[in-house]
């Protein structure tokens, strides 16, 4: 077992590429807290996996809020004695022309998607120094490598996350605390189920393997980087979009 006996966080974990995180390394050995606001689904699926062996607990967390954030990290360490693993990967979409995007919707995405990585890296990396070590892995996206149309924010807020991840890899590699990003193509996740046939055929088309990419799919990718496995390796992007950014 891969993971095994690693204690973990994962934001956004009650859902899609989260959730499938969560099942990768639970059933990888490492222990997972589930950080999410949807909690009825992350309480549900901390019951279905939760056993003797991997403990998986669900907590309310808001990555915008650095009070939660301070919380979620100190109750990772209480539960399970330390804490290894950070899958920062919460995040929301949004889709307006940049010239109709309220200031409002620009901070919010900013917010979640950038700020709300920033902290949690800030809480978890603090807890990692003090037990020897620990791995980050940041849900940046092929949106923070090439532009597209109509998501100024998003785009500038996994840009952002690309080199966050560089920036906090230099700075801490010292400490044996690694910090990689994964960066999926269009995944079909419950983030995609707001578009129309017509534009899901169009992004299909987008990735040279002619499909999209399965939450599964990242959640491997993300075990790999988390684990020992990777050992060498820190403020890597690795893109995992069916070669979406080859062509
Ligand atoms: N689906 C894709 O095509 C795709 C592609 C590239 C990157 N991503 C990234 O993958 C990550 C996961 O997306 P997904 O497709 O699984 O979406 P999803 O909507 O299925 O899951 C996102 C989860 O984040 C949670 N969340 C939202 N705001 C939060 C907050 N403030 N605090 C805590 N949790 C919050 C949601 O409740 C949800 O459980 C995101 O960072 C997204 O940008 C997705």
């Amino acid at each position: 077992m891969r993971l095994k006996g690693k204690a973990a966080i994962i934001t956004g974990g009650s859902s899609g590429i989260g959730e499938s995180a969560v099942r990768e390394m639970a059933a990888s050995g490492a222990h997972v807290l589930i950080a999410d606001v949807n909690d009825e689904r992350g309480k549900r699926l901390a019951a279905e996996l939760h056993s003797d062996e991997t403990k998986v607990i669900y907590q309310h967390v808001d990555v915008t809020n650095e009070d939660d954030i301070q919380n979620m990290v100190e109750k990772a360490v209480t539960e399970f004695g330390k804490l290894d693993i950070l899958f920062s990967n919460a995040g929301i979409g949004g889709m307006s022309p940049s010239v109709d995007l309220s200031i409002e919707e620009w901070r919010k995405v900013i917010s979640i998607n950038l700020d709300g990585v920033f902290l949690c890296a800030k809480h978890a990396i603090a807890a990692m120094r003090k037990s020897g070590g620990g791995s980050v892995v940041n849900c940046a996206s092929i949106l923070g490598h090439v532009g597209q149309g109509a998501t100024a924010a998003y785009t500038a807020a996994k840009g952002g996350v690309v080199n966050l991840t560089r920036t906090l890899a230099v700075e801490y590699a010292k400490e044996n605390i690694r910090v990689n990003a994964v960066c999926p193509g269009y995944i079909d996740t419950p983030l995609l189920q707001q578009l129309d046939d017509d534009m899901r055929n169009h992004l299909i088309s987008l990735h040279p393997v002619g499909r999209l990419g399965k939450p599964e799919e990242v959640a491997k990718a993300v075990a790999f980087l988390a684990s020992d496995d990777a050992s060498f390796i820190t403020g890597a992007n690795l893109l995992v979009d069916g070669g979406y950014t080859a062509q």
